[in-house]
């Protein structure tokens, strides 16, 4: 157990990358804590081109913009491709240098957590470490997910003019980055985007921004994981969301909050409900590159600036959703079974909780092309559905979804 300290967090040496658009990428750093590593790190970095190589961005049907990383799913590296033609690449699985220089990573992160005194200051009050975030950082820190309609073809449809009336909510939503370019887009006069985190700070530079607007918008302080009459967010009852749109929040948790915020959004949902979901994977470069000092637990840490963050697997994902049903402690006992025994063994009565409708890992490979680094990004995005069928006193209509 680690000893005892009073340690002052120094002031955000190590900012959060942002999830989709961290392309800095002059500034990210491989660099291993652990000096002796670095012939390991060297090989995970450095990977040179044997040959002279096709140069497929001279080819109009795949030269989409070089500088356009977030042009998801369209850029497939093959065997005789220059590696640092485009600055990034879909569905790249790591290599075998980077799992060893990723497996060191974590041996030394594991070396070195983060006292238990520290722990309980970043877990008591999370919201407070947020709250610093925002005042520090505002609201340009996070760019506009300009792919969530691409991604999640659901929201192109209830933005659209003949869209159903439609109640998003989305859970932990920072500055807005992702609710205002939803609303940006939108011609559906029935559209509603409740936008909810529980950093005050956060609210007020949704509230603040030019962009919102009371017709279609409301920003509320909420945490997610709250319990009792806390539970459900201010203008919202249960059975009442069509959507929930949860992006890079639920990595913010600590695992004993998972249950509970699951809870949650299962209430807040109409029955075929769904929830979108982006979120870090394990083995994502933000996680291959903390340093000592940071580790709290298994695949959760803590940043430089006091927020944390966990890297999700994705049978881990399935079985907290997948396997997650209300009462007492069932999610727990839910997420110790297999997820497998979950979807094939259910039940008559078994009719409460989520169909994973999809959940896939989605790796890219970013290129700093002048330096010739290589990053593995590493998401899990996914849709969860509420099933429809309910006990009949907690039935309401469904959004038809
Ligand atoms: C990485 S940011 C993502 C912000 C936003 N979803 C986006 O895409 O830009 C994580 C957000 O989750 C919020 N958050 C963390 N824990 C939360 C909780 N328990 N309830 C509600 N919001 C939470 C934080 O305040 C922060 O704004």
């Amino acid at each position: 157990m680690a000893a005892m300290t009073n340690t002052t967090i120094p002031a955000a040496p190590q900012p959060p990358l942002d999830p989709n658009t961290d392309l800095n990428l002059s500034t990210l750093s491989l660099t291993p804590s652990l000096p002796d590593f670095s012939t390991t790190t060297a090989t995970a970095q450095h990977a040179q081109p044997t040959h002279l190589v096709s140069h497929r961005s001279h080819d109009p049907t795949t030269n989409l913009k070089r500088s356009d990383p977030f042009q998801f799913g369209s850029r497939y590296l093959n065997p005789d491709d220059d590696i640092y033609e485009f600055n990034a690449w879909d569905h790249v699985e790591t290599d075998s240098s980077y799992k060893a220089y990723a497996e060191i990573q974590y041996a030394a992160q594991r070396s070195s957590p983060v006292s238990d005194f520290d722990k309980a200051r970043f877990n008591n009050d999370p919201s407070k470490w947020w709250n610093r975030f925002y005042r520090n950082n505002t609201s340009n820190f996070f760019k506009d997910r300009k792919w969530l309609r691409q991604e999640f073809p659901v929201l192109a449809k209830v933005t659209a003019k003949d869209g159903p009336p439609t109640v998003i909510l989305e859970v932990g939503a920072g500055a807005g980055n992702t609710a205002f370019p939803i609303l940006a887009g939108n011609e559906n006069e029935g559209l509603r985007v409740h936008a909810c985190d529980f950093s005050r700070e956060a609210v007020e530079l949704i509230r603040a921004n030019e962009a919102f607007d009371e017709r279609y918008m409301r920003a509320d302080v909420w945490d997610v994981a709250a319990t009792g009459s806390e539970s459900l967010p201010p203008g919202l009852e249960e059975g009442s969301v069509d959507l929930v749109v949860m992006i890079f929040i639920f990595s913010a948790l600590a695992p004993a909050q998972w249950r509970q915020a699951v809870r949650n959004i299962y209430t807040l949902l109409k029955p075929g409900g769904e929830v979108l979901f982006r979120d870090y994977g394990r083995g994502d470069l933000a996680q291959v590159r903390f340093k000592k000092g940071r580790y709290m637990d298994e695949n959760f840490y803590v940043r430089g600036d006091g927020t944390r963050v966990y890297f999700f697997e994705r049978d881990e994902l399935m079985e907290i959703w997948g396997g997650w049903k209300d009462g007492a402690d069932e999610g727990l006992e839910a997420v110790e079974r297999s997820g497998s025994e979950e979807q094939t063994d259910r039940g008559e009565d078994d009719v409460e909780g989520f169909d994973v409708v999809d959940l896939g890992v989605d790796r890219r490979l970013l290129v700093n092309r002048q330096r010739k680094l290589k990053m593995y990004r590493c998401w899990l995005q996914g849709r969860f559905k509420k099933r429809a069928r309910m006990s009949p006193n907690k039935t309401k209509d469904s959004s038809g979804q």
